[in-house]
């Protein structure tokens, strides 16, 4: 019998945000791959399976870190690294082949900036099942109480990452009421407040939420994009992996009841007045 390539969202902050599924699969799986924060984190499912770090080779390079890399040593570094991943992924379908039952455990929502699904599409679909996770978005939406969606005259949400976004886009995007999320945004600031300062007006919320959903140290920084660098200043440390910022009219507050109250956008929401 094939085995098969698990990918479990695990949620942001450990087991308590990890479906049963989630765990069911991670107590039966026959070879876990996490990174080592998720390995203490979920000890007691893994316990006495073997355990693969797919980052563990590639977390430094040349005996630098990664983000001490001049630009030709990333472009080598690149190399390696696209090595070191098809060896992770020649291990998983070795596995699948051997019948093992391989679970990869992922931070968050599986399927939202992350690595597991560049392994994934190396297989079959059948050799693949995707456990749904919690996102550290659900968590840090639930920190900041607030809908991001309907509020005010927002029309959509824009989730990304700065690496993501150019001028045009930014330009583009400001045009329209809009509700964004940044990933891996909190060791660029210097880069992407100036470009949103040049196309929103400076009195836009903006709010960052460092470790959602760990209940010991989660923190909301709210500010607009005129002070949010002041607001942060001291803050960040080492949680530039851990905060993710939002950009909106709907850090505000009242948004969701703006829906229910305002006729216009009541009617709208029900089909009428539709300007398309
Ligand atoms: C590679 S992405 C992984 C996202 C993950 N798949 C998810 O759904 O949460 C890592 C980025 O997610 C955000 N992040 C992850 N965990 C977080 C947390 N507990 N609180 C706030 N942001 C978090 C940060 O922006 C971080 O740079």
């Amino acid at each position: 019998m094939r085995g098969k390539l698990i990918v479990v969202g695990a949620g942001p902050a450990g087991p308590e945000h990890t479906t049963l599924k989630g765990l069911e699969a991670i107590s039966k799986a026959d070879y876990v791959i996490c990174w080592s924060d998720l390995q203490t984190l979920f000890a007691d499912y893994i316990k006495g399976k073997p355990v693969l770090d797919p980052f563990k080779e590639t977390s430094t390079f040349k005996g630098k870190k990664i983000n001490e890399l001049t630009e030709s040593e990333m472009v080598e570094y690149h190399k390696y690294y696209l090595e070191k991943t098809n060896e992770v992924a020649a291990i998983i379908q070795e596995q699948i082949r051997l019948g093992k039952k391989v679970v990869f455990i992922e931070t968050g929502d599986p399927c939202l900036f992350t690595v597991a699904t560049w392994y994934a599409e190396k297989l079959a679909p059948e050799d693949v099942e995707m456990i749904p996770g919690m996102s550290s978005l659900s968590a840090a939406n639930a920190a900041l109480g607030k809908s991001l969606i309907h509020a005010y005259d927002t029309r959509f949400v824009l989730i990304t990452t700065p690496n993501l976004l150019s001028e045009d886009i930014v330009k583009d995007v400001a045009k329209y009421e809009s509700t964004i999320v940044m990933f891996m945004a909190m060791d660029s600031l210097d880069r992407w407040i100036p470009l949103f300062q040049k196309y929103f007006p400076l009195k836009t919320p903006v709010g960052v939420v460092f470790s959602a959903g760990h209940s010991d140290k989660e923190e909301v920084i709210e500010g607009t994009l005129a002070d949010i660098v002041n607001q942060l200043r001291g803050k960040i440390g080492k949680r530039q992996h851990a905060g993710l910022v939002y950009i909106g009219k709907f850090l505000k507050g009242k948004a969701s009841r703006f829906a229910l109250e305002d006729r216009k956008y009541f009617l709208r929401m029900h089909g009428f007045g539709w300007d398309y």
